[in-house]
């Protein structure tokens, strides 16, 4: 076979696994985010990116935004575990690889700054409990009232009737609300999680970051997907970037993001290796993965874009100059 002939074939080949279609202009700045809530976080980023700053400070200020909120899953007004105390997962990745994380850490108002701070300022990845709220006190973060927000107390007076402890996560609202319909449990208190981001600048660097009050009602001391690099999230600035959202131990059992951006690696389209990633968690256990959910987003190189979920529901935010949506994931079951 002539070389003009196996690049013909090998184009067709490459296509039908979705290879992207690698054209000269990438699309940056690009900053997607997950869930309807990601709209207000990329407002935050972009900001910051659409003035040639870098993507590493584009996700703190993100994180940042949604972290001040009034939000079910993110920051101290999030809800708390089973003992009824809120605490906070977080981690940022940046281009050279670099990262920082924080898991379990009480009553710090910004998990993904002080997550930040343990990647810049200390030569470890992640620092949990205690000694991760004792870092962020001696770098300047103030403690924060352990107080639950109005919301929270409802809702976990709500959860205390029964402390059914069901590790169940972001299985939507199927209910014709329209299409972008929050998630809710069954006695209708909010039920989405984690933030997720991720940003390509103006310098061709990728970075992302998560933030999350984890799990409602988890048990003290659980932790997710969500502050472990490669599972809630991973970056590789020659390939791309992903992050989740669900159901984090599902999440980690195959190391996620990792996957998706190895898929990302061997020629996928960020949704076809969201998809890949999917498919590895629902052929573990078919039965089980019908009352979950986990939604993977993914960018690449290119600032092409995609996601795919285990179950309807799960939405997505992009922010480039020419679009400022919200996006509906595909999803598998
Ligand atoms: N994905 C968030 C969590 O499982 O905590």
């Amino acid at each position: 076979m002539d070389r003009k002939h196996f690049l013909k074939i090998s184009s067709v080949g490459l296509g039908s696994i979705g290879l992207p279609s690698f054209s000269p202009s990438a699309q940056k700045p690009i900053m997607v985010s997950t869930w309807d809530s990601g709209m207000k976080v990329n407002d935050a980023g972009w900001k910051i990116l659409s003035a040639n700053g870098t993507a590493l400070d584009a996700i703190e200020a993100g994180g940042n935004f949604i972290e001040n909120q009034n939000d079910c899953c993110v920051g101290l007004k999030g809800y708390p575990d089973r003992d009824g105390i809120v605490t906070l997962d977080a981690c940022v990745m940046d281009h050279l690889s670099n990262c920082g994380a924080v898991a379990g850490i009480e009553r710090i108002k910004h998990p993904i700054s002080v997550a930040r701070k343990v990647m810049e300022k200390t030569p470890h990845v992640l620092m949990v409990g205690a000694g991760a709220q004792q870092f962020a006190l001696e770098n300047g973060f103030p403690l924060e009232s352990g107080e639950l927000s109005d919301d929270a107390k409802k809702a976990y007076a709500n959860w205390l009737k029964t402390s059914k402890y069901e590790p169940v996560i972001n299985i939507e609202n199927k209910k014709e609300n329209g299409p972008f319909a929050p998630s809710f449990f069954e006695d209708g208190t909010l039920n989405h999680d984690t933030m997720g981001m991720l940003a390509l600048d103006t310098h061709n660097n990728i970075c992302g970051g998560v933030t999350t009050s984890g799990m409602a009602f988890k048990m003290h001391g659980r932790v997710g997907d969500s502050p472990v690099i490669g599972a809630g999230l991973f970056v590789d600035n020659e390939v791309g970037a992903a992050t989740s959202s669900g159901l984090g131990e599902e999440v980690i059992r195959i190391c996620g993001t990792h996957l998706v951006v190895e898929f990302m690696r061997q020629g996928y389209r960020p949704e076809m290796a969201c998809k890949k990633a999917v498919q590895r968690i629902v052929n573990r256990d078919r039965k089980k993965a019908k009352t979950l959910q986990v939604g993977f987003l993914a960018i690449n190189k290119k600032g092409q874009v995609g996601a795919y979920a285990v179950q309807t529901g799960f939405v997505y935010s992009i922010r480039t100059n020419n679009q400022n949506e919200i996006i509906k994931s595909k999803f598998l079951i």
